[in-house]
């Protein structure tokens, strides 16, 4: 459930018009729902209620201070896979021990910036992340909480894009080759292994796939610990998915997942974190978008509007589907006709919707897209020259901007020009 309801024919954001926030910013922009984003962070919460646990949110998904900063003060952690989040947690207020260091790819430099700064954990992916660690740790004095990322081999069942528990995907290291990992994390110095992490993949709507790596991981706890190690923190990654296209779509819930996840790890006596992004932020946002022209094509309407793929990627990128609702609401009964929902960007694949069913609509209309809280703005580009909308922030009847829209003269004057030219 969200907080993006029609109310007396008009779509709100909590107590607050959609059209008045279009007034005062312009569009295309997105909107995020604070009272949405505490519903799922305690969803979340709630469902491991009775296990030591640690919900840590995967800010990649939607990393904005003001977004950050409200799950922060719920008492989220956060799950960071750079030195760039790892600098915004810190600024929106997250202490290091609750900030959690994911990736296959930490440099040295991010790694010294995080141990200096404090952290809960890194999540090490491989052989020559954990030496290099071992070596910053150790010049720094400190000693390097982690887990060890293991690929358990499922198969999400998602899409190829965001599936990564596979062993031919890149994350992790073999569940196979884990003991001896372990072994070698053991005699370093540098290093303190804590526990275990996973993660494999992203938009799952099924639990099955959870449940397969979760049975391997309670395995390997046993084992790890039979060989000596202190396994006290399993890390279960993200991956829950949302609905997206709510006619059809109902996968299952964050208490669901928590059940679960007792149902198959709670006999181990561990601390659990978990690592939502999508799930917290994904149906917390809209992308909302005017309509310049509506084009009649061969066989087809074409509906144009000011937002892009530059703006929201995912139907360019993974074929995602999104709801797109007027931000009027239609009368019951209207007349709906299917258009390509299209726009201006010079490619083809600026396409969000083909032959999608829509009330018949108008130059000067506002469309909403649903679920685009999560992956949203984090992705968008310039592409085109064209400025990154603004990010604006409701709660209850306020609303703030958390991002402004550039002015052309701030985008242009990043670049600089040789002194040759
Ligand atoms: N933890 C790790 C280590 C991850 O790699 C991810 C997502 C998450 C947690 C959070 O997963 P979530 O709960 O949000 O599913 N741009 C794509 C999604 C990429 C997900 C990458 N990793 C999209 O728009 O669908």
């Amino acid at each position: 459930m969200d907080h993006f309801l029609y109310r007396d024919g008009a779509l709100f954001a909590e107590d607050v018009a959609i059209s008045e926030i279009a007034a005062a910013v312009g569009t295309p922009f997105y909107v995020y729902s604070t009272a949405t984003l505490l519903r799922h962070f305690k969803a979340f919460d709630d469902a491991l209620e009775g296990m030591d646990h640690l919900v840590c949110y995967a800010m990649k998904a939607n990393s904005n201070q003001a977004v950050l900063r409200t799950l922060a003060q719920a008492g989220a952690g956060m799950d960071v896979v750079s030195a760039g989040e790892y600098l915004r947690a810190k600024a929106a207020g997250v202490p290091g021990d609750k900030i959690v260091f994911s990736g296959v790819g930490k440099t040295a430099a991010e790694i010294k910036l995080a141990l200096e700064g404090g952290i809960r954990q890194f999540n090490v992916e491989s052989e020559p992340e954990m030496e290099v660690l071992d070596a910053v740790a150790r010049s720094l004095g400190k000693v390097a909480p982690i887990t060890i990322r293991v690929n358990p081999d499922v198969d999400a069942k998602t899409h190829a894009k965001i599936a990564t528990g596979k062993s031919e995907n890149k994350f992790g290291i073999p569940i196979a080759r884990a003991r001896e990992v372990y072994a070698m994390a053991a005699g370093m110095a540098g290093l303190q292994v804590i526990g275990i992490d996973v993660h494999i993949g992203s938009q799952l709507t099924d639990l099955a796939p959870f449940e397969q790596a979760y049975e391997k991981v309670a395995e390997l706890t046993e084992v790890l610990r039979a060989d000596g190690h202190t396994i006290q923190r399993l890390d279960l990654g993200g991956g829950l998915g949302i609905p997206y296209e709510r006619s059809n779509e109902a996968p299952p819930l964050p208490s669901d997942y928590g059940a679960m996840v007792q149902r198959k790890l709670g006999h181990l006596g561990c601390e659990i974190e978990i690592e939502p992004g999508r799930l917290i932020a994904g149906n917390a946002g809209l992308m909302v978008s005017e309509v310049i022209y509506v084009k009649s094509g061969e066989g087809r309407d074409f509906l144009i509007l000011d937002g892009a793929m530059n703006d929201l990627i995912r139907p360019a990128m993974y074929e995602a589907y999104h709801d797109i609702v007027p931000v009027v609401e239609p009368v019951a009964g209207a007349d709906q006709q299917p258009y390509d929902i299209v726009g201006p960007v010079c490619e083809s694949g600026d396409t969000f919707a083909k032959q999608r069913m829509m009330p018949k609509l108008a130059a000067g209309d506002l469309v909403a897209f649903r679920s685009a809280g999560a992956y949203g703005a984090v992705m968008s580009s310039e592409y085109n020259s064209r400025a990154l909308i603004p990010e604006v922030l409701v709660k209850d009847d306020q609303f703030a901007v958390i991002r402004p829209r550039p002015t052309f003269d701030e985008m242009i004057n990043r670049d600089t020009i040789p002194e040759w030219l």
